[in-house]
């Protein structure tokens, strides 16, 4: 008998959506050394330990959206589920901001890895690496206004405690939990949306997605 469970994915602890990123018809490109100019006065005397606030005693407001490309495997004998996501976190840069006609109508620069601060996450619940962020070539730019935009995806493996009472007929909710590794006090993590954004989900042939909601905790 085909499998025709429900699956939902729910709660992740805190929370993202995604941004088919609104760069479209922007110049990102002006006259070299104007733009080298920019980079120069918007990176060159930073501390990315720092979050960029005009008072750091405010912790540093963080939006998380989820984006859920595909359920990879649901393997209920182990306990874990394997989903391939990409995250879209963003805040404001307090700090930077330029005005684009000053630097011959760029908008839009994109930083290195360590040119700016950005909020550490774990997943907490990650089968194997925690730290799932570390990847350099995430797509990471800075608009003119300050708002930081950073997109890290891949895949992930994550515990979750299915119950096996209905099987082959069963139901069952998984999470994925991000969690910023500041205290707390230095980052709040804020859903973007209230679920998950599933407008790229690749239907997976044994597993129905019933719904998903992202929550902070
Ligand atoms: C850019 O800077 C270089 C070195 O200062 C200079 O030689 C060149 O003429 C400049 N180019 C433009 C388009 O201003
Ligand atoms: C920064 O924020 C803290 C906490 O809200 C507040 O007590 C403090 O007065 C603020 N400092 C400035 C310079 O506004």
């Amino acid at each position: 008998m085909a499998k025709q469970p429900k699956h939902s994915l729910a709660t992740f602890p805190l929370i993202v959506t995604w941004v088919v990123l609104t760069v479209v018809v922007m110049k990102v490109h002006g006259d070299f050394n104007q733009t080298k100019e920019l980079y120069r006065q918007l990176f060159s005397d930073t501390d990315n330990r720092i979050h960029p606030s005009l008072n750091t005693s405010v912790p540093k407001d963080v939006f998380v959206q989820v984006n859920l490309l595909s359920l990879r495997e649901i393997v209920e004998r182990e306990q874990y589920f394997v989903i391939n996501a990409w995250i879209e976190i963003t805040w404001k840069d307090e700090i930077r901001s330029w005005d684009p006609s000053q630097y011959d109508g760029v908008r839009v620069v994109y930083p290195g890895p360590t040119d700016m601060w950005k909020p550490r996450l774990i997943v907490s619940n990650s089968v194997d690496k925690r730290d799932l962020f570390e990847d350099d070539y995430a797509p990471f730019s800075l608009f003119w206004d300050g708002s930081a935009y950073w997109l890290p995806g891949t895949v992930f493996a994550l515990s979750c405690t299915m119950d096996m009472t209905y099987f082959p007929l069963d139901r069952q909710s998984c999470s994925l939990l991000v969690l910023a590794q500041q205290f707390a006090l230095d980052v709040n993590l804020i859903p973007a949306l209230p679920t998950a954004n599933t407008a790229g989900y690749s239907q997976n042939g044994e597993w129905h997605l019933d719904s998903t909601s992202v929550t902070p905790r």
